[in-house]
């Protein structure tokens, strides 16, 4: 059966430097700690998701540079297929670079650098590897026309396309159609939706029925609604015989580094929806995999594997 997961978008290279608080406009601070680290969000989606088993290939670009190297080293390290991460000639590596204050939230510049140059024709010359994929993961880091490419691929080979919305932007309808999960934090929710804000931290199903309905009306059946440190909420219109309505409540963790915490989240939804499960368990475990993530500096060395998150998840449940 297809079980491949094939990442299309980005790869940065992470410039962190750690502080109590994040900078205000016009302001200089103090830090304390710099590091270099691999990142962008697609490439860390497909470090989360082989981390955790799947069988992952990534299609990106990088430039012809150290921090290119760097990148292809830690993607395949994690066990990723890199096959198809494209070296351009003529752009450099895409970097970000991120604050992280004292309570490990984080601010993140992106310049797409070689990311920018990734186009349909990379898709195309990728196009065999969709023939045996369950899921394809997309982000917003890449070009609109790239996405498309890679959502239209997915589509025709019939495997479940997840688009993370993030950094957020405003997509074509077309796009939105070729979407099968969309996963979104709370403020892309409310920015794809046109409201002021998304209902409060103590759940209420009631209070995301309205938008359950709206996200359905724009077409889109299942949801994944990231809330941070307060869980995440599943709105699965065509849940068979299911809730269309779930909250998962948070793991209770000290986060360090929040970094990336949406794309181990994404990486194992994509996991878990490859090997079958329901939008409701691939969030219950996605939620628990994103939350280990923050206990660790960076992005892709702090992604947890599968037993790792089992362990939590069994010591959890043992106590309730
Ligand atoms: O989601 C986190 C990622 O966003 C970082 O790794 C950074 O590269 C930016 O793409
Ligand atoms: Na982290």
């Amino acid at each position: 059966p297809a079980s491949r997961i094939v990442v299309v978008g980005s790869l940065n290279a992470d410039l962190t430097i750690y502080c109590d608080r994040l900078p205000l406009p016009g302001e200089t601070l103090h830090g304390h700690g710099f590091a270099v680290n691999p990142g962008g969000k697609s490439a860390n989606q497909a470090v989360a998701a082989s981390k955790l088993g799947g069988r992952v290939s990534l299609v990106g670009a990088i430039g012809d540079d150290p921090n290119g190297t760097m990148l292809l080293d830690s993607t395949a390290h994690a066990g990723v297929d890199v096959s198809r991460v494209r070296r351009a000639a003529d752009a450099a590596t895409g970097v970000a670079i991120i604050s992280v204050d004292a309570a490990g939230e984080n601010s993140i510049i992106i310049s797409a650098g070689a990311n920018g140059t990734l186009a349909p024709a990379d898709v195309d010359a990728a196009v065999d590897l969709f023939d045996d994929a369950a899921v394809a993961c997309l982000c917003l880091e890449v070009g609109l026309d790239t996405v498309m490419a890679a959502a239209q691929a997915a589509r025709n080979a019939g495997a479940t396309v997840l688009l993370n919305l993030s950094p957020y932007a405003e997509v074509p309808q077309a796009l939105v159609r070729l979407s099968d999960v969309l996963l979104v934090n709370a403020h892309e929710a409310s920015l794809f939706l046109g409201k002021e804000a998304i209902p409060g931290t103590d759940f209420d199903a009631a209070e995301w029925e309205p938008l359950r309905k709206q996200f359905a009306d724009r077409g889109l059946q299942r949801v994944l609604v990231t809330l941070g440190a307060h869980g995440s909420v599943v709105l699965d219109s065509n849940a068979a015989g299911a809730q269309p309505i779930t909250f998962i409540a948070p793991t209770k963790v000290a986060a360090v580094d929040t970094t990336g915490a949406g794309d181990a989240f994404t990486g194992a939804v994509a996991v878990r929806l490859a090997a079958g499960e329901s939008l409701a368990e691939a969030a219950a475990f996605a939620s628990v995999a994103a939350a280990l993530a923050t206990t660790k500096k960076g992005t892709q060395a702090a992604y947890p594997d599968a037993a790792e998150v089992r362990l939590v998840r069994s010591s959890h449940a043992r106590r309730s």
